[in-house]
């Protein structure tokens, strides 16, 4: 496990301790594609933000254990509130959620307002639940395109907090945006140097990038996609393939369990080994077990979810 000296037998124990706390206490596991592969591997549903959310919504047990980010976890509470929400550790938070206060957001919104800027606020999933209420809509890396579509064409967008995904998305619906300035600490500091120099190494090599990923990398890729995106991309291939692949590198592992006939070649980081998000990392096999275990701890709701789940419920479901 990340984090910690590796202990197959131990681990093995914690993975049979897990499944059976599982069904003890009725709870249904949901993990994202960047925890490591031994909890996606217990999980009940992988899936990337959009599909987990839904697949909260959906949930009929009782217990909710996230293996994700707090955002995440916060939008499965929000979505289910007379659930039981437990993140094994509370702290895994996320540098883009982190990037749009909502003190700063309402300070610019009014800002704009004054100056008579006609505008509706899109609002990455990445988002704590309070910007989340200042927004008009949440989109996900899986539905932005679609989301883009219900602003009125004579309204600008304030796109929060992403502003690499901002960039890629005003490319592509070709509409102006007023770009917050967030990133992922995880996704900036791919090497596209090395990104380049792989191309030239495996010329038949497909290059597949997040577009949480800031431009001149997403120039270099074939593909740009969110990680359900990649997936579905990654599976129109038959032909044995290798793919270069510029997003968070737990994905590695969801991509050789399923399409176990591709070769998948991480693109580094500028430092090595940044490409693994230091928040996901942070939720463990222990802390999985030590959560079910004591039932705690978990997302307690807050007087700002009722404004986020109107908005997260007209955008998501
Ligand atoms: P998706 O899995 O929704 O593409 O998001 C990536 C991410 O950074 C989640 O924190
Ligand atoms: Fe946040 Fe980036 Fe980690 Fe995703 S990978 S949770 S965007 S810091």
């Amino acid at each position: 496990m990340q984090g910690t000296v590796a202990n197959p037998l131990q681990d093995l124990l914690l993975c049979e301790e897990i499944a059976e706390l599982k069904t003890r206490r009725k709870a249904v596991m949901l993990a994202h594609y960047y925890q490591d592969g031994a909890i996606q591997e217990l999980a009940d549903f992988t899936g990337d933000s959009l599909k987990l959310a839904r697949e909260a919504a959906k949930a009929t047990s009782p217990v909710i254990v996230f293996c994700g980010v707090h955002f995440m976890a916060e939008t499965a509470k929000i979505l289910n509130p007379g659930k039981k929400v437990l993140l094994p550790d509370l702290e895994a938070g996320c540098s883009l959620a982190e990037a749009c206060p909502p003190g700063e957001l309402k300070r610019f919104q009014d800002e704009l307002r004054a100056k008579g800027v006609k505008f509706q606020t899109v609002t990455y999933i990445n988002s704590t639940a309070a910007t989340k209420a200042l927004s008009d809509w949440i989109v996900t890396s899986g539905n932005a395109r679609e989301i883009i579509e219900r602003v009125p064409r004579d309204h600008q967008i304030l796109f929060t907090p992403d502003q690499h995904l901002g960039r890629y998305l005003m490319q592509e619906t070709q509409r102006p945006f007023i770009l917050w300035k967030g990133s992922c600490i995880v996704h900036e500091v791919f090497s596209v140097g090395d990104l380049i120099r792989l191309k030239k190494q495996y010329p038949k090599a497909i290059a597949i990038a997040h577009p949480e990923c800031p431009q001149n990398m997403l120039e270099q890729a074939d593909f740009v996609g969110g990680t359900e995106g990649m997936l579905k991309f990654v599976g129109t291939h038959t032909a044995s393939t290798m793919f270069l692949v510029a997003t968070e590198v737990n994905m590695i592992w969801q991509f050789e369990k399923r399409y176990p006939q591709h070769v998948f070649l991480p693109v580094p980081g500028i430092a090595c080994a940044c490409n693994a998000c230091p928040h996901m990392a942070k939720n463990t096999l222990e802390k999985i077990r030590n959560c079910l275990r004591d039932m705690t701890p978990e997302i307690a709701w807050q007087p700002e979810f009722d404004a986020a789940q109107k908005v997260i419920t007209r955008s998501l479901l």
